[in-house]
């Protein structure tokens, strides 16, 4: 687990969190005009960030499940995160691997998530990463707003919502965090929660909000999922809204239809 501390500035009223993740690029099935439609919203705001989640390329290997013989090469693949990458590399706060990338790292001991991040000078966290983000001000005090965001890329093979949402909500077992971030499931889950804390200083009892947001992917429905009777992958750009004025985070949605 990597710390990182975000200090962004004292003028924005909110951000907006992506979690961006699973775009599998180089597999025939990536929908690339929904991923750009994606990555052009979030460079048209300064208040809007990226997480790469992982399984950004897909580096299917001949041992792997997914099919890689149809795929670009590794190195087009690597290119080709660059180039779709390049509108927002001021906006990514950390690049984290995927189970796709740690094929390489297995195999080569060089992982393609850390080589890439090295590249465009993104911080890399192998495992998984604490943010501490400050940014706006707060109504009393003056200072800043401060959230704290746990991320990981994401684990199981389950085929149900219900498994992936379990996963999502474990992660609250592991770390305290405002909100927690994830990917893998290629089927966006999420939970918003309060929860009763105690607040020594004042002596009182305070609700904390609690957020958890797994994403979806960059893929049309076919190849390994379909063999395998995993259900298709919702197109949906979600993300997490952090005020600044009043601790309080939402989980939206981008409205525009993005598939086609
Ligand atoms: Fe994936
Ligand atoms: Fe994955």
């Amino acid at each position: 687990m990597r710390l990182i501390r975000v200090d962004l500035p004292s003028d924005l009223e909110r951000v907006a969190l992506v979690f961006l993740s699973d775009l599998h690029l180089g597999d025939p099935l990536h929908i690339g005009p929904a991923a750009d439609k994606a990555v052009g919203w979030i460079a048209a705001s300064p208040e809007r960030r990226a997480i790469l989640g992982g399984d950004l390329l897909n580096y299917a290997t001949k041992n792997s499940k997914s099919d890689g013989t149809k795929d670009l090469t590794i190195e087009e693949q690597y290119r080709m995160a660059q180039s779709v990458l390049g509108p927002i590399l001021g906006q990514v706060l950390v690049a984290l691997p995927g189970n796709h990338e740690f094929r390489a790292t297995r195999d080569n001991q060089l992982c393609p998530a850390f080589a890439l991040a090295d590249k465009l000078g993104i911080p890399y966290a192998a495992d998984g990463v604490y943010i501490h983000l400050s940014f706006g001000k707060r109504s009393t005090g003056g200072g800043k707003q401060h959230y704290t965001i746990y991320a990981t890329h994401g684990w199981g093979s389950g085929k149900t919502s219900g498994g992936k949402l379990n996963n999502l909500e474990s992660m609250t077992r592991r770390v305290n965090a405002d909100i927690y971030l994830m990917g893998h499931g290629h089927d966006p889950q999420q939970f918003d929660w309060d929860v009763l804390d105690y607040d020594p200083y004042h002596q009182k009892n305070v609700w904390r909000q609690k957020i958890g947001l797994m994403s979806g992917a960059w893929l049309d429905w076919g190849g390994y999922a379909e063999r395998m009777g995993y259900p298709p992958a919702a197109i949906r750009l979600r993300y997490v809204e952090c005020a600044a004025r009043e601790k309080s985070m939402a989980i939206q949605t981008y409205q525009k239809r993005l598939r086609d």
